[in-house]
């Protein structure tokens, strides 16, 4: 029988545990405050962005919203996020993405001060992590381990193969298993015999971005399976980049979609508020 990962319930837990750090530091007057900027009106993104308002009024750290209009120029943005820069009060700065295109994401990556980046996507803080150094490190590969952690199931000395490469996820991801001692193969869809690598992992973590493409042809027999994609499928149900009912009974534990690490990115986004760049 193979193991179920509750995200939403390690999640709650995380966020429960922040809520008694929060309350503990107000009590000795230290204030936390995350800046959520969003330009346009994008559905999903609106999504998101309330999804972290709320995780914060119930964690107790004060945001501040900033829902800006489609046409926003880039040196609008810019002055914006100088200006949450430069306040003593606000100590996380967050701009949902994507940006429209008009604007330069890289420019505006860039321009978060890496002191109050806690998506971890500043060139600083990206490197920070590569080479062991404290710093932010992006929510949803951080959720990752702590899912792996708090599920009693041991990284160090392990095959693990990450399918996927993007910045956000894949190659964050990879440098967090090897902190943990990982064995780590990072593969992707130019990937030769692509099966016969992901066949090798102890730890399969998939970001690969498309719906169902992992079957039970991909997975070793006892593996756990870390599933990071989101997508809707014909109809209209959520389902991730793994074909849940083929792999599940190959495994030794699996997360499921939605409920396995959706929920731990904006845990893990709090997380990062509360606690700063260690
Ligand atoms: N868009 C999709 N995921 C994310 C995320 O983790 N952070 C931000 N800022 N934008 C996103």
């Amino acid at each position: 029988m193979y193991q179920v990962i509750d995200g939403k319930k390690i999640s709650q837990e995380i966020k429960d545990e922040l809520k008694e750090k929060v309350a503990a530091m107000k009590a000795e007057g230290v204030e936390r405050c995350l800046a959520v900027i969003q330009v346009g009106s994008d559905p999903a993104s609106s999504v998101y962005v309330n999804n972290k308002k709320k995780a914060c009024e119930y964690i107790g750290i004060k945001s501040l919203a900033y829902e800006l209009p489609e046409e926003t120029t880039e040196e609008e943005l810019l002055e914006l996020i100088g200006s949450l820069n430069a306040r003593e009060d606000v100590n996380g700065i967050l701009v949902q993405l994507p940006v429209p295109e008009h604007i330069n994401e890289d420019k505006v990556l860039l321009a978060i001060s890496p002191k109050k980046d806690v998506d971890g996507f500043h060139p600083v803080n990206v490197g920070n992590l590569s080479i062991g150094r404290p710093g932010y490190v992006s929510c949803t590969p951080a959720g990752v381990i702590q899912l792996l952690k708090r599920s009693g199931i041991e990284i160090a000395g392990k095959e693990c193969v990450v399918l996927g490469r993007s910045n956000i996820v894949g190659k964050p991801m990879a440098m967090l298993l090897l902190r943990e001692n990982g064995t780590v193969t990072v593969c992707h869809s130019r990937t030769r015999d692509l099966r016969e690598i992901t066949k090798r992992a102890d730890i399969l973590v998939v970001a690969v971005g498309r719906p169902k493409m992992v079957d039970a042809g991909y997975v070793k027999e006892g593996a756990v399976v870390i599933d990071v994609g989101i997508h809707r499928n014909e109809n209209n149900r959520l389902c991730g980049d793994v074909d849940f009912d083929s792999v599940a009974p190959h495994v030794s534990a699996i997360t499921p979609v939605p409920g396995g690490v959706g929920p731990m990115t904006i845990a893990m986004l709090m997380n990062n508020c509360v606690e700063g760049c260690r």
